[in-house]
């Protein structure tokens, strides 16, 4: 097959790496790829958003199948765009329709999705411009921390979890009437605070059948400890031990099943990744978020512990032959530390030359924020600018294996997180 995939971070590289390895991989072009692909792939200079040109591409080049790994595209029409273009109309392609995304590109939407179809999540209720003394009202009657989450896509900004009433009720009006997070916060979900511990499932689907991928957890936080802003993810691993056979039969049961089945009951065409996002409060899990994509840089922990053939994973969920697919994991386990240049998520200085060792046995370098200047030098671009998997027998030799490579990557001001794993580490041993 000849494949184009969309998007150039680490979870693409992690794509590419894998698409690769695979005989059924004839020709594999990423657009735009970054200099990690480079070594795999052949880069094409388009946007992941220049529909056209991604349509003129596809024609020229007798691509016979197309992976979206972002969401903006996906949340923006791509696959719905492509499929009305003439010869295009039966394209394979691995991401969901704009009605799919959705799930992602509107929380209130995602919301009655979930209430529709009995998925547990927590309870809420929506806001627009106009609601905002409703808003406030209701605010008073809902217990502390509460969560308010912008509607729209906000670049995994626009969610705020208030410890005090009067920053809930400045918030609500920061986003409502302030527009905090631009269009996409003139809607606003208010919702209950859930307890727990977060974990991340990943369901591929042709619509109708699905097959569970390896679950993982990320680590959120800038700072060690889980401490400091937000970022796009600082590590991840896979599995994850707390989530056991029992838990993850009920997340499959309660979540799972009844979202495929939600899907294909309202006619919303999906074939793609579904990325669950979930709390384990006392041993029931919730839906936090759907996101219509795999994570970044939870895919790197995935990925790799995926053995049964990847062209042919991506060929059956893009022709709706997924239920004759048999799918092989390695018990292997995953350490992702990810590595960014200083000051990230805030102002970072780029351009610093990196010094880049042949990464030790048993791990992988995945680029994302790098790029090559005019001499040819591989330099930092971008907030995150590796992702490092480690893969070991248990969690302890994963992240031995990608910190022994991380220690050897170094640019002017790069950081990572000495922590990755350690809260499981210490889970295990009490
Ligand atoms: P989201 O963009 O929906 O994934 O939210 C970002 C993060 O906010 C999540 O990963 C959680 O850590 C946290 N969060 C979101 N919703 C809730 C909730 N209802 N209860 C507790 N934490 C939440
Ligand atoms: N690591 C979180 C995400 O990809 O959304």
């Amino acid at each position: 097959m000849n494949i184009l995939l969309l998007g150039s971070g680490g979870r693409e590289h992690a794509f590419a790496w894998k698409i690769a390895q695979s005989p059924r991989c004839n020709q594999l072009f990423v657009a735009p790829g970054n200099p990690g692909t480079a070594e795999i792939a052949t880069n094409v200079p388009l946007g992941v958003t220049d529909f056209s040109g991604i349509s003129t591409f596809i024609q020229a080049n007798a691509i016979d199948l197309l992976v979206i790994g972002p969401e903006e595209p996906l949340v923006k029409g791509l696959v719905d765009y492509l499929h009305a273009q003439e010869g295009l109309e039966q394209l394979f392609v691995v991401g969901p329709s704009q009605l799919g995304a959705t799930l992602e590109g509107s929380k209130d939407f995602s919301k009655q999705f979930m209430l529709r179809n009995g998925v547990p999540t927590a309870a809420y209720a929506t806001f627009h411009t106009h609601q905002l003394e409703e808003g406030l009202a209701y605010l008073e009657k809902q217990s502390l921390p509460i969560v308010l989450k912008a509607d729209g896509l906000a670049a995994g900004k626009g969610v705020l979890i208030c410890g005090s009433l009067e920053e809930a009720k400045i918030s609500l009006k920061e986003m409502l009437v302030d527009a905090k997070f631009g269009d996409a916060s003139s809607k606003v979900v208010v919702e209950e605070f859930l307890t727990g511990i977060e974990l991340s499932v990943f369901v591929a689907t042709d619509g109708v059948s699905y097959k569970i991928l390896p679950e993982a957890k990320d680590y959120k936080r800038i700072g060690e400890g889980d401490t400091g802003l937000n970022t796009g993810g600082m590590g991840a691993i896979s599995p994850v031990p707390f989530a056991d056979a029992a838990f993850l039969k009920k997340v499959e049961e309660q979540i799972v099943i009844p979202s495929i089945q939600g899907l294909e009951k309202e006619g919303i065409p999906y074939k793609g990744f579904l990325f669950i996002g979930l709390m384990n409060s006392n041993g029931e899990p919730f839906v936090i978020e759907y996101n219509v994509r795999m994570g970044d840089p939870e895919t790197e922990a995935v990925l790799p512990r995926i053995e049964s053939d990847f062209v042919d994973l991506l060929e059956a969920i893009a022709g709706g032959t997924l239920s004759s697919y048999r799918l092989q994991l390695s018990p292997q386990t995953c350490a992702t530390v990810v590595m960014v240049s200083g000051g990230y998520p805030e102002a970072y200085e780029k351009g610093f030359p990196i010094v880049v060792p042949e990464a030790n046995s048993g791990t992988v370098l995945f680029h994302s924020g790098t790029a090559r200047n005019e001499s040819g030098a591989l330099i930092n671009s971008g907030g995150r600018v590796f992702a490092v998997t480690g893969m070991g027998a248990n969690l302890e030799d994963a992240l031995a294996a990608a910190y022994a490579t991380v220690k050897k990557v170094t640019w002017s001001k790069a950081y990572f997180r000495r922590d990755i794993g350690q809260d499981i580490l210490k889970l295990g041993s009490k």
